[in-house]
């Protein structure tokens, strides 16, 4: 017999009965997945984020879903929309640090080659989202178009650039944008010029709720053996002062042009800190490596500690560059 003085049903139950209904959302919202969208979508269930990154470290994503055109994405946010999940765009996980519990909800991914193109003509070069920055660098240098070099060392995609105006070499993504294309949340395309689109430091705030397509990328006409020689420039740089095991690239970014995280934590004597298989790089300071077998929480416990410390030695507040999502295990 039930208690009578039992006002609300015990945590525990609420859980379970949560639990239960997303697990039916999830269910559901595949099925609408594979009814809708073409066949050549990519579609599937609990896919391992830690593969889908460089960091090599994270749970699995409940629903992972590539499609192959801007309408079968739209389509993908109203599925999502329509049964309640949330939506995470996925670029090609070099800058992404997944708890080890995963990604509940959809995790788009712009990976499908025809959001991937690269075409050149009159000098401006339009690329899709899920277009590799080094695959834009060399068709760039093919055609005779300098200023795009920097991009040959970022190991992402122009979405995820974009998204964070991620930078290199003294030059970040927007530099070099002339229009972009996204779509809102709600399926709209927005296309607009690069003069109308606020940027900062690591990020661009539009794109925190839109989602990029693509965008046109200007240069300048340039000898294509000059581009190449910057292009082996930057790369032996970068060969030279950055890791090469798995990592997420940096991990915080610069509290101030003038001091380089990877500098301060050099300084307080953090390399080759580490917490399980998780290690402040001995060859540069703001990279965090995955020795083998690290976790998603041992790379946050090694994120706290470096954190920590920078706050109680030196006054400074590091603020994270890699984004972390996702739920711990
Ligand atoms: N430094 C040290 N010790 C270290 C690391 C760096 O003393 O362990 C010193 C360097 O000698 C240099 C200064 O710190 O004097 C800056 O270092 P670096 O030239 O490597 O540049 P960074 O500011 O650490 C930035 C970007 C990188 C980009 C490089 C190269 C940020 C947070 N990082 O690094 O971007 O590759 O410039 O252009 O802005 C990324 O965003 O993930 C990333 C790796």
């Amino acid at each position: 017999m039930k208690n009578p003085l039992r006002l609300s049903p015990e945590p525990v139950d609420a859980t379970i009965e949560s639990a239960a209904a997303h697990a039916e959302d999830i269910s559901n919202a595949f099925r609408d997945l594979q009814i809708v969208l073409p066949a050549d979508a990519v579609v599937r269930r609990d896919e391992p984020m830690a593969r889908r990154t460089t960091l090599r470290v994270g749970g699995p994503a409940d629903l992972y879903v590539e499609p192959g055109s801007e309408n079968a994405l739209a389509s993908t946010l109203e599925i999502a929309h329509l049964r309640g999940l949330p939506v995470f765009l996925l670029g090609r996980g070099s800058n992404l640090l997944v708890r080890d519990g995963g990604i509940r909800g959809i995790v788009v991914s712009l990976a499908h080659p025809r959001f991937s193109k690269v075409e050149i003509s009159d000098g401006r070069i339009t690329a899709g989202a899920g277009a590799r920055l080094k695959g834009i660098a060399h068709e760039a240098r093919r055609a005779g178009i300098g200023g795009l070099e920097f991009f040959e060392g970022i190991p992402g995609s122009l979405g995820g650039a974009l998204r964070m105006n991620a930078g290199a070499m003294g030059s970040w993504t927007f530099d070099a944008v002339d229009r972009l294309r996204c779509m809102s949340r709600s399926g709209e395309i927005l296309d607009l010029p690069a003069c109308e689109v606020p940027v900062e430091y690591r990020s661009c705030p539009l794109l925190a709720t839109h989602i990029a397509l693509g965008a046109v990328l200007r240069g300048r006409p340039d000898d294509a053996d000059a581009i190449r020689a910057r292009m082996e420039q930057f790369s032996n740089k970068r060969w030279t002062s950055q890791p090469s095991q798995p990592s997420a690239g940096c991990t915080f970014k610069n509290p101030l042009p003038t001091l380089p995280a990877g500098r301060l934590i050099d300084e307080l004597g953090l390399k080759g800190t580490r917490v399980g298989d998780a290690m402040v790089s001995d060859v540069h300071g703001n990279f965090f490596v995955n020795l083998g077998q690290a976790t998603a929480a041992d790379m946050l416990g090694l994120i706290e500690a470096v954190r920590t410390r920078a706050r109680e030695a030196r006054g400074v507040e590091l603020e994270t560059e890699v984004e972390i999502v996702g739920e711990d295990a």
